[in-house]
């Protein structure tokens, strides 16, 4: 493993990191990280404009790379090699990112790794837990992914589950619309859950109970949106019901995942967004409890887009061999 120069402009964050794939804790890991994220930009429009976030990327990114550096103590001719994510993401902001890393590359001539945003996400907990080993069963929740996969090693996915209409990050964010909280979301939709009684709104459990491990949220979205336009509901009420619906699908989702997986599974992992969530954590611990696994889940500033988990999965890549051509492309979709 070696150091690496981890960039990440996939959405609605700019962030730049230099990790030490050599690091044994998750300290020693990340050298240097620096994050700016775009919600005052984007709060008026209640979401994420991919215009106004490619922009804010180009404006932030070049001098953000030049601090983390300083940071780390550092210039470029001391990393190894550059990571960034290629997609998938909005393409203007992915573009801004990975044409920067190039132009870098180029410039000290170093070795480009053009990494998945959802293997950045998919290898966190592995950054934070240097002793989570593979294979283990993996629920990356974000505002556009909601799945289950076995992860047995760089590269090496198998997909147990997928949302058949919105992602859990979505639904967190939709919820928080219809209540006026703004925009992101999922965390003022957790806040406001703690104020809330979670069994006072009667809401669905989409596909809880089916034998297949697939997410649907549309419906429940739907229902709490009835609920509030009834007008008979305490906000926090229909927040905290609509967080214990979503987590009582995912934990029943995950459950049946646990059972299709190959055996030998070390943990349950958790990451992606939604991950930063404190109730989704607790009702995870007790079902990977269940199981006799130990439940991994990054801290919540690793869960969140960040570049050090960019970083990270290109040390994991880089230690491989996995390097990157420079005409390499910018993909808005890429499954892993
Ligand atoms: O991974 P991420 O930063 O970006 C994507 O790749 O999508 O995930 C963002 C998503 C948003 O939908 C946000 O509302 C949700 O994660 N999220 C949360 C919490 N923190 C972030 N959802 C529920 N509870 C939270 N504490
Ligand atoms: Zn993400």
């Amino acid at each position: 493993m070696a150091l690496i120069l981890g960039i990440e402009s996939s959405c609605d964050e700019t962030a730049a990191a230099v990790i030490d794939g050599n690091g044994t804790t998750l300290a020693a890991r990340i050298v240097a990280q620096r994050i700016a994220s775009q919600d005052e930009e984007h709060r008026p429009y209640g979401g994420v404009v991919p215009e106004i976030a490619a922009r804010a990327h180009v404006e932030v990114l070049g001098p953000m790379v030049e601090a983390v550096l300083a940071d780390a103590g550092m210039t470029l001719d001391d990393v190894d090699a550059i990571a960034a994510t290629a997609g998938p993401g909005l393409i203007g902001g992915v573009m801004v990112g990975l044409v920067t890393a190039k132009a870098l590359a180029m410039a000290a001539d170093k070795p480009l790794v053009a990494v998945n945003h959802l293997e950045g996400h998919a290898l966190s907990p592995r950054l934070a837990d240097p002793t989570l080993q593979y294979p283990y069963l993996l629920l990356l929740v974000s505002g556009g992914h909601c799945q289950i996969l076995e992860v047995a090693g760089v590269g090496q996915y198998r997909r147990l589950a997928t949302t058949i209409d919105d992602a859990l990050g979505e639904a967190f964010d939709k919820t928080a619309k219809i209540l006026g909280l703004g925009y992101p979301g999922g965390p003022a939709v957790e806040r406001l859950a703690r104020e809330g009684n979670p069994k006072s709104v009667p809401l669905p459990r989409p596909l809880v109970g089916s034998g297949e491990p697939h997410f649907s949220f549309a419906g429940l979205k739907s229902a709490v949106m009835r609920a509030k336009d009834a007008g008979i509901h305490a906000d926090a009420d229909i927040a905290a019901s609509f967080q214990q619906a979503a987590l009582d699908c995912v934990v029943d989702r995950t459950r049946i995942a646990l059972a299709a997986a190959a055996p030998g599974m070390t943990a349950l992992v958790v990451a992606g967004g939604v991950a930063a969530n404190a109730a989704l954590r607790g009702a995870l611990e007790a079902l990977a409890a269940e199981h006799g696994l130990p439940l991994v889940a990054p801290p919540p500033k690793l869960c969140t887009d960040n570049a050090a988990m960019i970083g990270w999965a290109g040390a994991e890549r880089f230690a491989l061999g996995y390097t990157d051509p420079l005409d390499v492309a910018a993909r808005p979709r890429w499954p892993l």
